[in-house]
C-alpha cells in the first residue's frame, strides 16, 4: 500500500487529519512511527511557505510523500495576529494553549466588540521528485472573552462560529472535521492525493 508521511507533532493537528484523510487507500504514516525526528524552523514569511519548509523537508529525510499543513488564527482588531506566530504567541517561556488563549484576550481587553477572526490553514504536499503542491481553506468567526467547550486543541475554546452560536471546542469531532479550515484545505487536497494514487 502507498505511504503517506503526516508531518506534524501536534496531536490535536493530527487526529483531523487522520479522521478526514483515513479512507484514501494508503498508509498514513507518522515521523516517529517510521522513526524520522527533525525540527524544521518555520522561517518563511506565509503558511504556504513554512508549509512547503516542513513538507520538503520531512519528505527529503523519509524519502516519502509527505503531507504538512501550517496553519494561524488571524485577529482583525490585532491586525493579523497571532498570525504565522499563532503557535508561540506568548511572553512566557514553554507558554501552554491556555497561556496563549489568556495572552491573546489580554491584548483584545478593551478593544470594540465583535473581535472578528479567521483561521487559515495552508496544506503542502510534497513528492521526492521535488514537486509541491498546495491547497488552502479558512474558517471565520469571533473572538469572545470567555472560554467554551472542551474539545479540539489551541484557540478553539474561545473561537465562537456566530452562525451556529457555539466555540470551536463545543462541536464533536465531526462537526469540526466538517467546517474547519484545516477540513476545508484537506478537501481540497484529496483531488490531488487521489490523483498521485490513481497514477
Ligand atoms: P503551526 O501550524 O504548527 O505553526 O501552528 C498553528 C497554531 O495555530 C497552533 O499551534 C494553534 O495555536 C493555532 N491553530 C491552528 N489550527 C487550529 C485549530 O484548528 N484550532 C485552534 N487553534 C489552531
Amino acid at each position: 500500500m502507498p505511504e503517506l508521511l503526516i508531518a506534524t507533532s501536534n496531536p490535536g493537528k493530527l487526529s483531523e487529519i487522520q479522521a478526514i484523510l483515513g479512507d484514501l487507500p494508503c498508509q498514513l504514516l507518522t515521523p516517529d512511527a517510521i522513526g524520522v525526528q527533525i525540527e524544521v524552523d518555520e522561517t518563511g514569511h506565509s503558511y504556504a511557505e513554512n508549509a512547503a519548509l516542513k513538507a520538503r523537508a520531512f519528505c527529503q529525510a523519509s524519502n516519502r510523500v509527505t503531507l504538512a499543513d501550517d496553519s494561524g488564527l488571524e485577529v482583525e482588531a490585532l491586525d493579523g495576529l497571532p498570525g504565522l506566530r499563532s503557535a508561540r504567541f506568548s511572553p512566557l517561556p514553554n507558554a501552554s494553549d491556555a497561556d496563549r488563549r489568556g495572552y491573546l484576550l489580554s491584548l483584545l481587553k478593551g478593544k470594540p466588540r465583535p473581535w472578528k477572526a479567521r483561521f487559515r490553514c495552508t496544506i503542502a504536499l510534497a513528492y521526492p521528485d521535488g514537486r509541491c503542491q498546495f491547497a488552502e481553506g479558512e474558517c471565520t468567526g469571533e473572538i469572545i472573552p470567555e472560554e467554551r467547550g472542551s474539545h479540539g486543541f489551541g484557540y478553539d475554546p474561545i473561537f465562537l462560529l456566530p452562525e451556529l452560536g457555539c466555540t470551536m471546542a463545543e462541536l464533536t469531532d465531526q462537526q469540526k472535521n466538517r467546517l474547519s479550515h484545516r477540513a476545508m484545505a484537506l478537501q481540497a487536497v484529496r483531488p490531488l492525493l487521489e490523483a498521485w494514487l490513481g497514477g
